[in-house]
């Protein structure tokens, strides 16, 4: 009941009457008026006027379920919602709830993880407050060889949301970390149940450096938020409705032809390493060149020093700017 309420205030910028949310929800004024209460107690401003009804005059930045639910319009990507105040993973949460047959799209949220997961099995730091790290799970109808390519769909879904959220020019550094002035605002990690030729699930977990203000000594020089970049705070629930807008279109170009044809092109405008000199971090032996921007695939094309290109799989080997990060 209380997403349904969200959704009707959110739906008018005027006063929703009381009547008009009983008749809806077939519920009595009192109920209304508890369920307003609770929405009040979390954070909401809503005013209430005799005669009037009810506005919604100021959102609290909040991740639950019903803020989310009654943001998202989509047909399927985040229409359903888990949301955690704390919890170790949102992929290891996701990946649960698809085993206990939660659909398509399911979006897990959390406030913040204490054990979240980065790639190369490094550890993801999601504080209180300030972040989004969520995960949506998937079930992809197409062979285990391609879901790899998702992180790439899901980075340019990330990459659009934050130029349309903060006005900045934002980068994608290949595969999937999303940059703003050379520093990264998010990572992606996807994780995926298969047998040899059949995809039971795909996780695409997404920590988004949001309105943290300061970063550990160790990690300063990389990462930043988009809160340090612009100067203002950002609404996350509002961001991640726009994540979850991106990703189900380019996902439903994406499932047309399995391969990132459609959103190639796009996606190497963000790219940041293209047409830069790169040191490819392949366990078989480091290379530089320069890079040029994905195949179909999402293999980066490398032109190495000798003159021969190379299609680098994101699997495996990472590629650092020959200076940095970048
Ligand atoms: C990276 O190393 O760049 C990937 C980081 C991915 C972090 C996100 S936060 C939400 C989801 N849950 C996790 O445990 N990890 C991912």
């Amino acid at each position: 009941m209380k997403t349904k309420i969200l959704t009707m205030l959110r739906g008018k910028q005027d006063y929703v009457s009381g009547q008009q949310l009983c008749d809806f929800l077939g519920v009595s004024r009192t109920a209304v008026w508890k369920v307003i209460g609770q929405l009040k107690e979390e954070g909401y401003e809503i005013e209430a006027v005799k005669n009037k009804g009810y506005k919604l005059v100021k959102v609290p930045d909040i991740l639950s379920e019903s803020e989310l639910e009654s943001r998202i319009c989509t047909k399927w990507a985040g229409r359903v919602v888990h949301y955690f105040d704390e919890t170790g993973s949102t992929n290891n949460d996701c990946r649960r709830f698809m085993e206990e047959g939660a659909p398509h799209g399911v979006l897990v949220v959390a406030d913040m993880q204490k054990a979240g997961k980065g790639r190369r099995g490094r550890t993801w730091i999601s504080p209180p407050g300030t972040v989004i790290a969520m995960s949506i799970g998937l079930r992809p109808d197409f062979l285990p060889d391609q879901a790899s390519r998702l992180t790439l769909v899901m980075a340019l879904a990330v990459c659009k949301t934050v130029e349309d959220t903060t006005g900045l020019a934002a980068g994608i550094k290949w595969p999937n970390d999303i940059v703003v002035n050379r520093k990264k605002v998010c990572g992606i990690l996807t994780e995926m149940s298969a047998e040899r030729d059949y995809i039971d699930n795909v996780i695409i977990g997404v920590g988004i450096n949001v309105n943290q203000t300061d970063f550990d000594e160790e990690i300063a020089k990389t990462a930043t938020s988009l809160r340090l970049e612009c100067g203002c705070v950002q609404n996350r629930a509002s961001i991640v409705q726009k994540v979850m807008d991106y990703f189900e279109v380019y996902y439903e170009e994406f499932v047309k032809t399995c391969d990132l044809s459609a959103i190639m092109k796009e996606y190497n405008e963000k790219l940041v390493n293209r047409d830069a000199q790169v040191r490819v971090l392949d366990p078989k032996g480091a290379f530089d060149g320069v890079a040029h921007g994905i195949n179909d695939a999402g293999e980066l094309i490398v032109t190495k020093e000798d003159g021969s290109d190379v299609a680098v799989y994101a699997g495996e080997i990472s590629v650092r700017g020959i200076y940095g990060y970048v």
